[in-house]
Parts: C-alpha cells; structure tokens; sequence
C-alpha cells in the first residue's frame, strides 16, 4: 500500500480520510483565526530541542563538522516569540522525532502547536477545550461534554494505572497492599512492604467464565510488561464464603483478608479479580494494559467520545540506568512550587502542565513555561547540566529570559492522532497522504537512500561502513 500509496488513496475510505483531514486542520485555523492567534512559521534547519525523543541530524556543507537538528516541536521558538510581544501564536507545523515507532508514532507528524502570553492554566485548558467542542460539533457532528473533567495524575495512576486513561471503560485498579503486608505469600507481601512496590486488584464483573486458556492468554500478554504472574479468584458465589471461590492462590491467604479483597473490589458472584504484585511501574503497565485489552476483549466500553484533562503532573521522574533526573515534559515547564521547594523536594514536586486525553490517546499537551533565568537555571541544574552545559546548549534561551520576558503557557495537539480519532481510523499512517513504515522508511521513493561520495565530500562526511557496491 505504501510502495503505491497514489493508488491507494484512490479508494473512496482513504480519499474521504484525507479529506476530513483537510475540513480538521480549516476549522482549527478558523477557530484561531478567530480568536486572534497569528501563524508564524518557526525553522526546520536548527538546533536541538528535547521533547524525548532522537533528533534528526542535517549535516551543514558550509560550517564542516556541524549539523542542524530538525525540530522535535517548535518549542523555543515559540517561547521566543513570547519575549518578541507576539501574544498570539499558532503553527500548523510538522515536527521530527527518532522514536520508537507505533501505530500512533510517526517519525514525522504534525502538531497544532500553539502559545500565549499571560494566561493561567484554566484559562488555555478552556479556550483549547473550546476550539475541540467547536471541531467536533462542525466537523464530525459530535456533542462533547460542556466541560471535560480534570484528573490528577496520582489519580490516573492509581486507578487506571496510567496517564491517559480510556474513561469508555469502567474497569478499575483497587489498592489492596495493606491486606497484604502480613500474609505468608512473598510474591503479595513483598511489593506490599516495599516502598516501591503495589499490590493491586482488577475485577472484571461476568468475566468468571474465563477459561484456563483465556487466563493463560492474559498471563503471557501482561508478561511483556515485566509481570511475573497474573493471580486470579474467580467468584463462583459470593454467597458461599470461601467455598465459592476458586483460585491458584486461596491457599496461601487467609480468609479474611480474603474477605476484605471482596469487600473492596465489590465483588460479586460471577466475577473475576485479577492481581498484579511487583515495582509501581511494573503493576501500573501491566494491569493498566490489561484493563484496556479486557474492556475491549468483553465489550466493556461505555459511550463514543470520554475525553478528560491529566493535570499535576511530577516535574520529574528518576532515572535509574543513568542515576539521574528526567524531565516528564520537557525542561521548560513552570513548576507548581518555588525554586527552593523545588530543590528540596525534586522527586515530590508537581508542574504547571496538562495533557489532553481522548478515549485513552494523549492527543495534547503543554504547560505554563518558566520564565525567569535562575528558575530556568535551577531546573537545568537538577537535569545534571552543569552552567556550561546549559549555556552551550540553551544560553540563547537563558539570554532571551533576561530582555523581560511575560509569563507564558501553551499547549500542541497531534493532529495526526486526533483525526484518526475522529476517522475512526486504528492508525495515523491512514490519515497521513504518504506515512512511513515502522522502520522509518519510504517504500515509494524508497527513503532513506545511499548518497554520492560527491556529496559527502562535499559535506565533509567520511562513512564508517561504505555500502556494499553490488557487482552487476
Ligand atoms: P508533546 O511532546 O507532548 O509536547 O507533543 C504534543 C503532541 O504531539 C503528538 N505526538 C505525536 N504524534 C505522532 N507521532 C509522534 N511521534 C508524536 N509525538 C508526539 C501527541 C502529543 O500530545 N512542545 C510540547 C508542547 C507544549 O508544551 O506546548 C510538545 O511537543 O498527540
Ligand atoms: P506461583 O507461586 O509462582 O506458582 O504463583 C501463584 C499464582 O500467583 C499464579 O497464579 C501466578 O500467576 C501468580 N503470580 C506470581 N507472581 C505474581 C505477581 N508478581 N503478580 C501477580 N500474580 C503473580
């Protein structure tokens, strides 16, 4: 389909895609438009701007030895654009990321990408949340919540035991680790006794007819996010006490903790409860992807469109391969607290930033930025930059802050992922004209491609491992 895609796109269902994707993108601008924002348009050919991912690198002929990085978002640009008094700004632009690819990741996409100059949090999460109302009414028909709901992200990890949680589905993660801190069995009382561990329950109401094979199935499929084991009790009568259940792991927990289980799970005959025990993040992923498969595997899924805000974010995570400090958006979003706060208690602190979810996919996100130098210097000094670092790397930012900078925020969209929504399509290769493949390839013009020796010459590049010439 790709090495043809002139020909794919000739059927009706992909020209009618690409066609909603024009009508997405107008009504966006309109909207904008309308409400005063300027398109600006910011570089391509420039320098690195972290946003998590690889850069892209475009070798420069007349500075030997220097290269551009495409942008992974045109983030400093449009907060320079801030400092320039230009209040207003939006971008439909295309952004550039080396990732690892999935059916909602490409190595190129497009964002609305968008800032402004004196406005707090709820005043961007309401405009924005207008301009989606207004877009989903015009375009597609659809009437979106007056408002959406707001959720912390302590709240979406505890529950849904993830960041963009799918409010379709009803399932939820129960804590149940300090009924577990006491019990003989090390694989539930371990993680509960640990300060970074969970033990967490999944009931899944009607589902007690599972079978052996179906319960195997969900074992290996959890496996992939790190899980040992997936227990299980199933609630053949819950009038019954204890001779109702039926489970690999009754024997090891005492009856009334297991009652306790019941009781908090709100078990009811006929259901299943699962149980994750591990790291947090380990639970999390695990029982967070189960829950998603199981609510679409039983048909579990509540009305069409459940978008929420995820708020209060960690300014940080750590990072224990490298022993250091992550940024969780990226190094310029304001913290909520001041700069002492922040060094103090860098694990524990929360930032201004906030993430558009839509039936489970982040479609959106952004924050109130730092706008003072010594904020800005602080957060790069927790990153493990060191001054010259951060000056080598970000001293036209650092600089910029100094001419008087407004407070500011904003936010960008993936576009791509928000008309597969509304496409209802499974991935954003079929609402792109020419997407690439999930090893970041081209099949028709088949990039990326050998280049001359000319070229490189001229480039100053010398290849480590030439190209095998092919005899002809
Ligand atoms: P962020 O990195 O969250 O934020 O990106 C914003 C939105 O872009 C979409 N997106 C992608 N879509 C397709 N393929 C990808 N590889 C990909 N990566 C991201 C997501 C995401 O929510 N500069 C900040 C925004 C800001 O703070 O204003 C930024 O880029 O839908
Ligand atoms: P075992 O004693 O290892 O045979 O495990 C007994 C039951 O606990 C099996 O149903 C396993 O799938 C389950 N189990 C093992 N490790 C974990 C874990 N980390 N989290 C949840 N369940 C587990």
């Amino acid at each position: 389909r790709l090495r043809y895609r002139y020909i794919d796109l000739r059927r009706p269902e992909m020209l009618e895609k690409i066609r909603l994707r024009r009508d997405v993108t107008l009504n966006l601008r309109r909207f904008l438009e309308d409400e005063g924002f300027y398109e600006i348009e910011t570089p391509f050919l420039t320098k690195a701007t972290p946003e998590g991912a690889r850069d892209y690198l475009v070798p420069s002929r007349t500075h030997e030895n220097s290269f551009f990085a495409l942008p992974q978002s045109p983030q400093l640009f449009k907060q320079l654009l801030m400092i320039a008094g230009m209040d207003r700004y939006y971008q439909v632009v295309r952004c550039f990321r080396d990732e690892d690819l999935r059916a909602d990741r490409q190595p190129e996409f497009t964002q609305l990408d968008i800032e402004t100059s004196f406005m707090e949090e709820d005043e961007i999460m309401g405009l924005m949340e207008g301009m989606i109302r207004r877009l989903f009414n015009e375009v597609i028909d659809v009437q979106l919540p007056d408002a959406f709901p707001k959720m912390t992200y302590a709240e979406a990890m505890d529950v849904y035991g993830t960041d963009r949680p799918d409010l379709r589905n009803p399932l939820v993660l129960t804590d149940v680790g300090d009924l577990m801190a006491g019990v003989e069995f090390k694989v539930f009382s371990g993680p509960a006794n640990s300060d970074d561990g969970r033990v967490a329950a999944l009931r899944v109401p009607g589902a007690s007819s599972l079978s052996r094979k179906d319960i195997d199935g969900y074992t290996k499929f959890v496996s992939i996010y790190g899980a040992k084991g997936l227990a299980y009790i199933k609630v053949n009568d819950r009038a019954a006490g204890m001779e109702g259940l039926q489970s690999p792991i009754l024997k090891f927990l005492p009856d009334d903790v297991v009652e306790s289980i019941m009781q908090r799970t709100g078990a009811q005959t006929g259901d299943i409860v699962f149980f994750g025990a591990d790291k947090t993040k380990v639970v999390n992923e695990a029982l967070g992807a189960l829950r998603d498969k199981i609510g679409q595997d039983q048909g579990l899924l509540e009305g069409d469109w459940k978008p929420v805000w995820v708020v209060d974010f960690p300014m940080f995570d750590w990072d224990e391969k490298s022993s250091r400090w992550n940024a969780i958006h990226h190094p310029f979003t304001a913290p909520s607290c001041d700069a002492d706060e922040l060094k103090a208690n860098t694990g524990k602190a929360l930032s201004r930033a906030y993430d558009l979810v839509l039936n489970g996919t982040e479609v959106g996100g952004g924050s109130i930025r730092i706008h003072k130098t010594d904020m800005q210097q602080v957060v790069f000094d927790l990153l493990g930059m060191d001054a010259e670092e951060s000056e080598e790397k970000f001293g036209f930012l650092l600089d910029a802050l100094k001419y008087g900078c407004p407070p500011h925020g904003g936010m960008a969209f993936g576009l791509d992922r928000l008309v597969m929504l509304m496409a209802g399509a499974s991935t954003i290769r079929d609402v792109m004209a020419f997407p690439k493949t999930q090893t970041a390839a081209c099949p028709l013009t088949s990039a990326p491609a050998t280049v001359s020796d000319a070229q490189l010459k001229e480039l100053g590049i010398r290849l480590r491992k030439p190209p095998v010439v092919e005899e002809k």
